[in-house]
């Protein structure tokens, strides 16, 4: 089953999860549901084309206890999984990224895996599979630096599901990996500061609206957080503006919708925009608002 995170509770109602990050066509999340037939699985895929190939494989063998989601791993962990639910987290063969400058990117920074080892059980665990070995030591280094983890590494023949990848890695001769981080302490302070809220307030104002002031232009909405707006749609008394809100790194896009109710207008988000409903697009609305409906 595909999960909708905007629309699904949240913090899911799940505990001793296994969850598998990255899982391409999904080989590994096939074997692990089917080896654990019991036990939820949740899978965190960013490509849209893999999560279509997984879904129709997940539906043609019948397998009803895994969920896939379409979602960055570090704020599907942050938004959808309980503290001290997940039992183990598998990455087989994650993104190198072998750049410097992106190391940042890569699942394994200091960043992911202390939300890892927050939503993780004690001596819950990490396992990493990867053939380059310089990302099998930035992992363990990442791993030391948070001081949470205690860290284990071997060389392995062949790992039990052959993913596209590992195959690619047999084939081309190179050596592959197991990483394994125990999971000993829970981090003292929480990652982000990203919160969803229960609702969001529209705005209301007799004034008419002046939309120029707001189209095709960039917002600072405190330090973290981002806003860059496109084109608006329509006319003075129902017009939709494409947004881009960026809060520390997690991107979402959506219109705000300004429409004329009575005599006054109301300033919301569209009701066709399906988000996570965090702090910071209410404070999208105010900050609009309060440029749209300048006295
Ligand atoms: C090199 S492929 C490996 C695929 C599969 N596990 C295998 O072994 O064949 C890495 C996968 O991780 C996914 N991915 C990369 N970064 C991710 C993230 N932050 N959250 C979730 N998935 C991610 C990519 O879309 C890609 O499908």
């Amino acid at each position: 089953m595909i999960l909708n995170h905007r629309t699904c509770e949240k913090p899911l109602p799940l505990d001793g999860i296994i969850v598998e990050i990255g899982f391409g066509k999904g080989d590994f999340l096939i074997d692990v549901a089917k080896e654990y037939p019991k036990k939820q699985i949740v899978g965190f895929e960013i490509s849209g084309i893999s999560i279509e190939k997984a879904r129709s494989r997940l539906k043609k063998e019948g397998i009803k206890n895994v969920v896939i989601v379409q979602m960055d791993a570090y704020w599907g962990f942050h938004f959808l999984l309980r503290e001290e639910s997940v039992e183990r987290i598998y990455m087989n063969f994650p993104d190198p990224w072998f750049k410097k400058r992106h190391f940042k990117r890569r699942l394994t920074s200091t960043r992911n895996l202390r939300m890892f080892a927050r939503k993780l059980k004690h001596e819950g665990y990490v396992r990493v599979v990867t053939d380059y070995f310089p990302f099998a030591q930035y992992t363990l280094e990442s791993a030391h630096q948070t001081g949470l983890f205690g860290t284990d590494l071997k060389r392995i023949t062949k790992p039990d599901t052959v993913t596209k990848y590992a195959l690619k890695a047999l084939e081309g001769g190179r050596e592959i990996y197991e990483i394994i981080l125990t999971r000993l302490k829970k981090p003292r302070q929480k990652e982000t500061s990203v919160k969803e809220v229960s609702s969001l307030f529209p705005q209301k104002f007799s004034r008419k609206p002046v939309l120029k002031e707001v189209i095709n232009r960039k917002f600072k909405v405190n330090e973290k957080v981002f806003l860059k707006t496109g084109n608006i749609i329509g006319n003075q008394d129902h017009a939709l503006l494409e947004c881009l809100l960026s809060e520390e790194g997690f991107v979402q896009k959506f219109f705000i919708e300004i429409r004329k109710k009575g005599n006054d207008y109301l300033i919301d988000i569209s009701p066709y925009s399906e988000v996570i409903r965090t702090v910071n697009i209410q404070s999208v609305i105010e900050i609009l608002a309060e440029r749209i409906f300048k006295p």
